[in-house]
């Protein structure tokens, strides 16, 4: 495995936010040995796909999520056990493994990501920049007022950027809080500029979710897509991105 910069990755610190961005085609065999690493349940999961490529991807996803656990709690992939919140967030269910690292995972197309941390509850999304989104209208629907400003204001050429900018960002910290879109999209605003690493939040209604507690990074993991984190931190955390390639063997020692 391989990493853009020079710290180790697998080591947490305390406010360390590690983002894993995953290449999710990989080639047949390569797969053959991910599925074993998966529980009964994902792959019963994995087959209710209806395309083959969907379930590749969830399968290949799932995989380096137990494979990078395994590696930063020093625990076989296998061995680990998820459970789920009411709105499907999955957590790992062992309360000593909890205390040690909390995740989250995302896909889009060919691309996943994946964040893991000790500083708090995180979200993460990616997604491919599409040239067919209605920027303007789904924004108008979708994102809060400030940010439904930015993007009306801005030349068509910054749109998509702007767009995919938002919705990222939004996500991020929709998944951190783990509610789904019981959460309005509507009750939070994010700064949406492109340009912004580290994107401010402001709830636009009073909210129990700790307003200044919200730290956001967003980056672009590979060209053509956006990608953003969000954590519930006291502190200002570290992000760090690393890029995960597969060598064909198993990343950890028995
Ligand atoms: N909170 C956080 N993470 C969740 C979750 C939840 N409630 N439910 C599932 N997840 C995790 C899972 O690991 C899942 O992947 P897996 O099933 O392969 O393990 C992964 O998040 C899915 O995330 P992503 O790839 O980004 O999918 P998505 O964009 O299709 O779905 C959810 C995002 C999970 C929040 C979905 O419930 C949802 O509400 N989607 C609506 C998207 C939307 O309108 N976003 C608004 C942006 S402005
Ligand atoms: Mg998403």
């Amino acid at each position: 495995m391989k990493h853009k910069e020079n710290q180790r990755p697998f080591v947490l610190h305390k406010t360390d936010v590690h983002l894993w961005v995953i290449p999710l085609d990989v080639d047949p065999q390569e797969r053959e040995k991910l599925v074993t690493l998966l529980s009964p349940e994902e792959k019963k999961r994995a087959e209710k796909f209806y395309f083959d490529r969907d379930r590749n991807r969830y399968i290949v996803a799932r995989a380096r999520l137990r494979t990078l656990l395994g590696q930063y709690l020093s625990v076989q992939p296998q061995r680990l056990i998820f459970g789920y919140n009411t709105f499907g967030k999955p957590f790992l269910v062992s309360p000593v493994f909890q205390e040690m690292v909390q995740f989250n995972l995302s896909h889009s197309h060919d691309w996943g990501l994946i964040g893991i941390t000790t500083v708090g509850p995180i979200g993460v999304d990616i997604e491919k920049i599409k040239s067919s989104i209605e920027a303007d209208t789904i924004g108008k629907r979708f994102f809060a007022k400030g940010e439904v400003d930015v993007l009306s204001a801005a030349p068509s050429s910054e749109k998509l950027d702007i767009f995919f900018s938002c919705w990222t960002r939004k996500e991020a910290f929709i998944k951190a809080i783990g509610k789904g879109l019981t959460f309005s999209l509507q009750d939070f605003e994010i700064n949406p500029r492109p340009e912004e690493k580290y994107p401010e939040l402001q709830f636009l209604k009073p909210s129990a979710e700790g307003e200044n507690l919200w730290k956001l990074f967003a980056f672009e993991p590979v060209d053509g897509f956006k990608a953003a984190v969000a954590v519930r931190s006291q502190k200002a955390p570290v992000f760090r991105v690393f890029h995960f390639q597969s060598t064909g063997e198993a990343p950890w020692k028995h």
